[in-house]
């Protein structure tokens, strides 16, 4: 069924129509991972000669403490510095191969399978969330369940939809197991598939959904409402923070102001066409 654009925006800033998802318990996870999520070959590595992350000396028993750098100079564990040595220059097929055998941290072991991204991959504009959940594990495809409903209606609100000029990505490309929230090693070692993504999307927009991606993206733990309303940079790609949409299903009174957040990105976005249209005209 599609709903008219008012009935998407009513979505946006009034109606609860969604339940937030429950938290899987740990023993009905261990019930439903893949059975030899821990045996698994390791495919060869392929391409530029990198090696592949699930080759990793250590990998899937990284017990590194959590760093959390307030700004990123350089790679916050060991872990990460290996995930992207051995990524390198990677490009897609490689990158989404070496994604979907990483072995780099322990969210490697009750996964069905990782979670790449999905959508068109010459985005204007690129959402990150934090990471799959159940029905995402399932289905290999980021915000496919509740939360995910709603990240629909918030594009539809703004003319877009999931595949046109839009890529959804996480921050970790594993589930975390109970849906709970990814640690900072864990995000620290899943960093670098990130950054290969947007380094190859080369998006004209990047919304951070949530603490998680804000964490991953522009190493700032600071609360959401601080860091929400404005533009920040990444490597030259405008940046703009607002509420995770699970966040968003409970608490309704935000939906008004994650409205605001995207409209504030879309004005960024448009203005920034124009620019460089006046350059094209100019030179
Ligand atoms: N929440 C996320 O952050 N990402 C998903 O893919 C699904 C739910």
């Amino acid at each position: 069924m599609s709903l008219s654009r008012e009935q998407m925006l009513q979505e946006m800033g009034i109606g609860p129509i969604w339940v937030l998802r429950q938290p899987q318990r740990e023993e009905e996870l261990a019930a439903t991972a893949a059975p030899d999520a821990l045996a698994r070959p390791e495919p060869e590595s392929v391409g530029t000669g990198a090696r592949a992350v699930g080759d990793l000396p250590g990998a899937g028993l990284s017990d590194q403490p959590p760093a959390v750098p307030a700004s990123k100079p350089a790679a916050a564990t060991p872990v990460e510095a290996a995930v992207s040595a051995a990524l390198g220059g990677a490009g897609w097929p490689e990158l989404q191969q070496q994604i979907a055998a990483c072995r780099a941290c322990v969210l490697c072991q009750q996964r069905q399978q990782a979670v790449a991204g999905v959508g068109d991959l010459n985005p204007d504009w690129l959402f990150i969330g934090e990471g799959p959940g159940a029905e995402e594990d399932a289905r290999g495809e980021p915000f496919v369940g509740q939360a995910g409903k709603l990240l629909d209606n918030m594009l539809a609100a703004l003319d877009l939809k999931r595949g046109e000029k839009v890529y959804i990505a996480n921050a970790v490309k594993c589930r975390p197991p109970g849906n709970r929230t990814p640690d900072a090693t864990e995000m620290a070692t899943c960093r670098p598939f990130l950054e290969r993504q947007i380094a190859l999307l080369k998006p004209k927009i990047i919304v951070l959904l949530g603490k998680a991606a804000v964490h991953s993206v522009l190493h700032e733990d600071k609360s959401l409402a601080s860091l929400r309303g404005q533009v920040r940079d990444y490597q030259g790609i405008p940046v703009v923070v607002t509420y995770h949409p699970a966040y968003l299903l409970r608490n309704l009174p935000d939906k008004a102001k994650a409205w605001e957040d995207l409209l504030l990105a879309r004005r960024t976005l448009r203005q920034q066409s124009q620019s460089e249209e006046l350059t094209r005209l100019m030179f």
